[in-house]
């Protein structure tokens, strides 16, 4: 019996990726939790003919705690979403204390849950998840995971778009770093298939895939940011988390991670400058990562020029988060 909660389930993302959860056929309990409208959009949900049963909870009489209670995967969309002309950064005040108390919920009520956090800034949200896990004593590395696939998802088709392929389907290519602008860094040479791109087109590739974000949010004009790319690209991790703990061998996703606690992660993290969180391949088994795969190692050099700049802006991101929760009382 696999049980799912979606935190910020009335949200753009929310809804949506409630809504491809509740067609997934691993899922048998779906928990949606917000702090509004949540009984509404699982009254509407319920009334759909697949097997998972679903609530909604606000957070009167508990209604964290019995959301959360037994889940196996937790993910996290609630929080505001970016503006035209803000940065994820900019939304650091209002969200990171909406990711710690959820986490502090996790912590007490579903500590062993696979958790994925969607709401940014991730660079900084997945190391305040981190601290506040340890500081209850329940910090799994192999089930914490900051989800960056949308960079993914948007490195796929916007290849598919310059190289002229009909389906982006095809494609495979490592985002690794972060979530955020140039923290974002696609790795075009190691694509499968190859691609042949010229120089100055493949400048304006990784641009369109380090800032595609923003596309969507000037489109927006004001009303936020992507949510159904977002629920798709959300939607995807956790159906390869439950494919992995249902026994699938060879599930791979890049997700940002706390290196140290995976296989394979020391040697990423000897080659960046020490740092903790990095989005990398990962490959996924029944209780979560089971190893890092490097590929940093074989990037070509203007991609380590690409990587130089990422790893300053990473730094900060997650010291930030970081010193959110060790410098609190
Ligand atoms: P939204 O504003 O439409 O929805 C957020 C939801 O969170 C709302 O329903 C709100 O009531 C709820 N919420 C607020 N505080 C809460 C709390 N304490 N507990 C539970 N729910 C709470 O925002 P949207 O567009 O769904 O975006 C959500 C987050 O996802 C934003 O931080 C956004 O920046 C981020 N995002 C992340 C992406 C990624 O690739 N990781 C891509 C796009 C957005």
């Amino acid at each position: 019996m696999v049980k799912a909660v979606v935190a910020g389930a009335s949200g753009g993302i929310g809804q949506p990726l409630s809504l491809l959860l509740k067609l997934s056929p691993y899922i048998d309990e779906l928990a949606l939790y917000d702090v509004v409208n949540s009984p509404g959009v699982a009254a509407d949900l319920s009334h759909i003919s697949t097997k998972a049963k679903v609530t909604g909870y606000l957070p009167a009489d508990d209604g964290l705690k019995a959301a959360l209670t037994g889940a196996d995967v937790v993910v996290i969309p609630a929080g505001i979403p970016r503006k035209p002309g803000m940065t994820r950064d900019d939304l650091f005040n209002i969200n990171a204390g909406i990711v710690r108390d959820l986490i502090t919920g996790i912590a007490l009520y579903s500590p062993s849950a696979f958790i994925l956090i969607i709401s940014n800034p991730v660079n900084s949200t997945v190391p305040i998840a981190a601290e506040v896990l340890k500081k209850h004593g329940v910090f799994d590395p192999k089930k914490l995971f900051g989800v960056t696939t949308l960079d993914v998802v948007r490195s796929e088709t916007f290849t598919a778009t310059v190289v002229g392929k009909p389906d982006p389907s095809v494609f495979k290519i490592p985002v690794v770093g972060g979530h955020s602008g140039d923290t974002i860094v696609p790795l075009l040479s190691l694509s499968e298939p190859k691609v042949e791109i010229s120089d100055s087109d493949r400048d304006a590739l990784v641009h369109r895939i380090q800032f595609g974000g923003d596309e969507v949010v000037q489109a927006k004009e004001g009303k936020g940011s992507a949510t159904l790319s977002m629920a798709h690209a959300g939607f995807r991790f956790v159906d390869s988390i439950l494919k992995a703990v249902a026994g699938e061998t060879g599930v791979v996703e890049n997700t940002f991670v706390y290196l140290s606690g995976i296989p394979g992660g020391d040697t990423v993290k000897s080659i960046t400058p020490g740092l903790d969180f990095f989005s990398v391949p990962v490959e996924l088994g029944p209780s979560g990562a089971v190893k890092v795969i490097n590929v940093l190692s074989q990037v070509s050099d203007y991609e380590k020029g690409l990587l130089e700049v990422a790893y300053t802006g990473l730094a900060a991101n997650i010291k930030k988060g970081v010193d959110f929760i060790v410098g609190a009382p």
